[in-house]
């Protein structure tokens, strides 16, 4: 069982042992919404078109923020899985961005390290693709990181932030507003940036406090820096 990290959404963004390895698995499988069609399958569809059909298994589940860990739909993603693992066919996950930062794939993971042989392939990750496309270094020197899902109630959002020196909020959609609010609070509202798609051809970077959070999507993030800058 291969985890891959195919990347934030550029499809040049996806490493060279991934690519090899999406090439190479005859069984390929993803994490999908309900339904529609799933981001990471279509990151790596330019890489795919060359070759003959190989067997798909788009993993269905609840894909919101706040409904996370499925895991009735992780044990039938096992089931799913396990008959061609079985037969000893490489299967190869493809997890947007890392997928072991935030990704669906750990589930699975959990489930199978020490049934078969799991290797994971790390990606580009939305944490780096953010920072890149809003020309914001992430840390300097002995600047803390903290990484907060725009989930977490006011009072953690707030604790957090007042205790670091930089922070990158992810999972924001509907929680903008309450993100928006928080950072205002703590005096840092002006220094945030928000990310939307980043790598993609629609993405946009923007000051957070020009936005109406209504407009934000899920695929979005916010990158704040006490100093304003970390080079400063
Ligand atoms: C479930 S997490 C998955 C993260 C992914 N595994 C990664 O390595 O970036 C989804 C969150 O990551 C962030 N994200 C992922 N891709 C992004 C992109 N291209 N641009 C902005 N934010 C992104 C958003 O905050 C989104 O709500």
């Amino acid at each position: 069982l291969y985890g891959l990290g195919v990347g934030p959404g550029d499809p040049d963004l996806i490493t060279l042992k991934a690519l090899r390895l999406l090439r190479a698995c005859p069984v390929l499988a993803w994490p999908a919404p309900e339904e529609g069609d799933a981001f990471a399958r279509s990151i790596v569809a330019p890489h795919l078109v060359d070759l003959p059909p190989r067997i798909e298994i788009p993993i269905r589940m609840p894909i919101a923020a706040d409904r996370f860990p499925a895991q009735a739909a992780y044990d039938r993603a096992v089931e799913l899985l396990a008959p061609h693992l079985g037969a000893g066919r490489d299967v190869a996950v493809i997890c947007q961005g890392d997928p072991f930062f935030y990704g669906s794939f750990m589930y699975l993971f959990a489930r199978l390290a020490g049934v078969c042989s799991v290797v994971i392939v790390p990606g580009v990750s939305s944490l780096t693709a953010t920072a890149a496309a809003a020309g914001h270094p992430l840390v300097a020197r002995e600047d803390v990181l903290t990484v907060l899902p725009g989930t977490l109630d006011p009072e953690a959002l707030a604790a957090r932030l007042v205790a670091t020196d930089a922070a990158v909020v992810v999972k924001l959609g509907r929680h903008a507003g309450r993100v928006q609010r928080v950072l205002a609070k703590a005096g840092l509202l002006d220094r945030a940036t928000l990310v939307v798609r980043a790598s993609l051809p629609d993405q946009r970077v923007v000051p957070f406090a020009a936005v109406d959070p209504a407009d934000v999507p899920y695929f979005a993030a916010v990158l704040v820096h006490r100093r304003g800058r970390a080079v400063s």
